[in-house]
């Protein structure tokens, strides 16, 4: 449910970052093709002496890639130095005609065992339903932005009757961390405001992969199962969005 994200974690810094997190208990890494930092996480994890089948992969296929879906996960695998990930995106819509074709080959990848699960990002629920409906299988997940701002109730229950995981991205991002309703909540418990950002996506059954390259906040954003939200305080952050 708590995973790291990694956009914009490049280089000596990026590896780093994701060693310090592997090392603050993280067992969830988020990255993409197109992050740039596949062989980065790849070290990161080597050095961590973490296992391999401890950790929970996800990498994401840049839907220009549509034809060469075999050969980047082939590239990613290298990178990131292992045989399989735990679960591979498509990392937004392809063109509406290559929309089948790509989901089919994502299923045959993991049915030859490259993914344990395969999914998207960034689709619509019209799409996810052609995927269903059309092209052979409902995808385990969605990734899309979520955040208090973007709550969307109607789109997370629609999610959840289609059996599609929610994974939230740029929780944090597009989070005025100085909200009364925020700072409020957080000094009721003693933590901070992006803690309760965070802490409310579980409370939501959404997963939430946030990304820091500061050691404090790598541990703090992890640091989530001390306490939960009351149903009020819930409530109170779900006002935060317009919907
Ligand atoms: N599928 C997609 O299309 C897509 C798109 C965007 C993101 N993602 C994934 O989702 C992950 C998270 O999203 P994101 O990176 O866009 O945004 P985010 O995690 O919501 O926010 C990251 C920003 O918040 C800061 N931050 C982190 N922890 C903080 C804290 N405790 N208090 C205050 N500021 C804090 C970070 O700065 P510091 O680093 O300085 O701490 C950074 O500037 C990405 O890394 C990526 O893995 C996926």
């Amino acid at each position: 449910m708590i995973g790291f994200g990694t956009w914009q974690l490049r280089g000596r810094a990026g590896r780093q970052a994701v060693l310090t997190a592997l090392q603050a208990g993280y067992r969830h890494i988020d990255t993409a093709t197109m992050y740039g930092n596949e062989t980065e996480v790849g070290r990161a994890l080597a050095d961590s002496g973490v296992g391999r089948d401890a950790v929970f992969l996800t990498t994401k296929l840049p839907s220009s890639r549509a034809d060469r879906e075999r050969a980047t996960l082939a590239a990613s695998l290298r990178a990131l130095g292992t045989d399989h990930v735990d679960l591979w995106l498509v990392h937004s819509p392809p063109p509406g005609r290559k929309l089948c074709h790509v989901w089919q080959e994502f299923l045959m990848l993991r049915d030859q065992g490259r993914a344990r699960a395969v999914g998207v990002s960034n689709y619509s629920l019209a799409q996810i339903d052609r995927l269903a409906q059309v092209c052979g299988e409902t995808p385990a997940v969605n990734q899309i932005p979520w955040s208090p701002a973007r709550h969307d109730p109607a789109l997370l229950a629609a999610h959840a009757e289609r059996g599609v995981a929610v994974e939230g991205y740029s929780p944090l991002k597009g989070t005025n961390l100085a909200d009364p309703v925020l700072v409020d909540i957080a000094k009721a418990h003693g933590v901070t405001p992006a803690q309760v950002v965070l802490r409310w996506h579980i409370e939501h059954g959404i997963t939430v992969i946030p990304k820091s390259v500061n050691p404090e906040r790598i541990a703090t954003n992890f640091d989530l199962m001390r306490f939960s939200l009351e149903p009020d305080q819930v409530a109170r952050i779900d006002t935060l969005s317009p919907r």
